[in-house]
């Protein structure tokens, strides 16, 4: 025999031996593996929802220390009331200055996607939705968003009023400020007033 001869042989003796032992240790699906070191899946540590002595009140979960506030859920003092509405107006300001070129821009992108449906895009209230039998919103540039406080505005858009929706599912806490400075914004375009036309003989 030559030596590969003696290889082909040892291989398939190895190959027989292999698949043998594979039907001989089955797997058995019903069965449990073996765990090694099963501390490290089963935690000697409390479940949080679960009984616990070594805690005063007996719960692993410990009840927040009266007062804190949780990350991300700034509580608001109002409720949706005209009163409160007014009590926002009087006590609330907007943390974003008008110069804030950033909390502006994003004041138009929240406006665009959020607000002109119905208040349309130069604030008229004129947006498509008041062409499908939506009762249009009074101006953004009227009399009375003039005179409104920007915490009253930021009550309307949290809470709603009358018709308008409120808006706290879909729009943060800071991007209604933002939409607030961008209607400022919008107001003082509206109410610049219309610059003289040019004198005759002189190209614009
Ligand atoms: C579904 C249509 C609709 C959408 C969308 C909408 N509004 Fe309104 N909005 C109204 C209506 C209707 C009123 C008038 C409510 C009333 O009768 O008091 C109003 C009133 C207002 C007022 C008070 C105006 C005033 O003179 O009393 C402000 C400010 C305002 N909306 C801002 C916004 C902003 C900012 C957004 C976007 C985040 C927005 N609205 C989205 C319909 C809408």
């Amino acid at each position: 025999m030559t030596p590969r001869n003696i290889l082909n042989v040892f291989l398939l003796v190895v190959l027989v031996t292999v698949l043998s032992l594979n039907f001989v240790i089955r797997r058995d699906p019903g069965q449990r593996n073996v765990e090694i070191m099963a501390e490290m899946v089963n935690s000697v540590a409390y479940e949080s929802q679960a009984e616990n002595p070594a805690v005063v009140g007996g719960n692993t979960a410990l009840q927040p220390v009266s007062g804190t506030i949780a990350r991300g859920f700034m509580p608001l003092h109002y409720e949706a009331t005209p009163e409160d509405a007014k009590r926002a107006g009087a006590e609330l300001m907007n943390p974003f200055a008008a110069e804030d070129a950033r909390s502006l821009d994003r004041g138009a992108t929240v406006y665009a996607n959020f607000c002109a449906v119905c208040h349309g895009a130069t604030g008229l209230g004129d947006g498509p939705v008041t062409t499908r039998g939506f009762p249009p919103p009074p101006s953004l540039n009227g009399e009375n968003a003039l005179k409104m406080s920007d915490g009253q505005m930021f009550h309307i858009l949290t809470y709603g009023q009358k018709n308008m929706p409120s808006y706290p599912s879909q729009v943060t806490r800071g991007d209604r400020w933002s939409v607030i400075l961008y209607i400022r914004s919008l107001q003082k375009q509206t109410q610049r007033p219309t610059p003289p036309p040019p004198p005759p003989g002189v190209n614009p």
